[in-house]
């Protein structure tokens, strides 16, 4: 079945055809360029550029399948959660070519989305546990098959790429902090600064980071002028710490709900020493850890299109009442 996926949820137009679980073409327009200043995304910048985008994008993700829509089954689009102005576009665009060719159409909750980019290459096998690790969301979810999501614990403040991306500002590094981070600390010492690791002896699966972020800024005013080896020394300590607890409250959740299967998903799942440690940590206590190839860790269609298979050969249908909403857990959603 071949699916065109459609992703406009935040500040990454995507675009991808799918022909069952195979990724025929993935092509993602990042906005780095447009909120590069502002050390954020903002809305309606946003929105705009989806609109510039998304046609273009879809052309050309068709173009690199060598198909046209008449060759689609199956149009698969976020819905939620995430900004509606983003949101809308992507939806009206699915919405169009599902109209024109009459084909059926099903909204995917963004972060089912990431999950199931665990299954583009490999089957994915439930039950497992997954972490998602995101710009938006940390949470810890039990999943007992494809479309059955229980939250476990997830972030009171701060989500982990958040925080990445707040520390990487006050350091000066470029947008988005993620990458830029884990770069630096690549010749940090992680031992430099002892930083907080929020809620890490509370004995829930919950997380804070904003304790953190503060305590770097702080330790990072007190220096006055930041040279390279404080950059990098700062860098790979905050990653430190942000990878530390998400690594044994992942290992508590695991405990707690006895399964011994381990997902990573979202854009912090791209950083190799949240990998390594995960590995290092939970492999010795049999679990097996797996996460999806880079590219399919940050926001991408691929992933969309892969959950909508397994929807639409399930017989589900949405039709063009379909809305965007911009908050929503996926347990209750799903
Ligand atoms: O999943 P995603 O593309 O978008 C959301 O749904 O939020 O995640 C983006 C987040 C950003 O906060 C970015 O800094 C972070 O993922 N990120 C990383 C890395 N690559 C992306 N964080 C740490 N290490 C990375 N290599
Ligand atoms: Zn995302």
């Amino acid at each position: 079945m071949r699916i065109l996926g459609i992703e406009t949820s935040c500040d990454e137009t995507a675009a991808a055809i799918l022909d069952g679980r195979k990724v025929l073409a993935s092509l993602v327009a990042t906005q780095h360029d447009v909120h590069a200043r502002y050390g954020g995304v903002v809305p309606e910048l946003a929105s705009r550029r989806h609109i510039e985008n998304i046609i273009p994008l879809i052309r050309g993700a068709l173009d690199e399948a060598k198909l046209t829509t008449k060759d689609i089954e199956g149009v698969a689009v976020t819905c939620g959660p995430g900004l509606i102005g983003s949101l809308v576009v992507g939806v009206a665009a699915a919405k169009g070519i599902a109209q024109a060719r009459g084909l059926p159409i099903v909204g995917i909750h963004h972060l089912e989305g990431h999950i199931l980019a665990n299954a583009l290459h490999d089957s994915f096998e439930a039950p497992a546990v997954v972490l998602i690790v995101s710009g938006g969301h940390t949470q810890l979810i039990r999943v007992d098959r494809i479309g059955s999501y229980h939250f476990l614990g997830g972030t009171r403040d701060d989500a982990a790429g958040e925080a990445f991306d707040k520390i990487g500002k006050i350091l000066g590094l470029p947008f988005p902090g993620g990458p830029a981070i884990e770069r630096e600390a690549l010749s940090g010492n992680p031992k430099a600064f002892d930083f907080p690791r929020g809620l890490r002896y509370s004995g829930e699966c919950d997380f804070s980071f904003s304790g953190l972020k503060t305590a770097v800024r702080l330790k990072v005013e007190s220096m006055g002028k930041l040279t390279p080896t404080i950059i990098r020394d700062v860098a790979a300590s905050a990653q430190e710490s942000i990878v530390e607890v998400l690594t044994e409250k992942t290992k508590l959740a695991i405990r707690h709900s006895g399964v011994p299967r381990l997902y990573l998903a979202g854009g912090v799942a791209a950083n190799g020493r949240l990998r390594e440690m995960m590995q290092d940590r939970l492999g010795p206590e049999g679990v097996t850890v797996s996460w999806p190839p880079v590219e399919y860790c940050t926001d991408n269609a691929a992933m969309i299109a892969c959950a909508a298979y397994h929807h639409i050969s399930a017989g589900r249908r949405d039709g063009l009442a379909l809305n965007t909403f911009c908050r929503g857990e996926l347990s209750s959603w799903a």
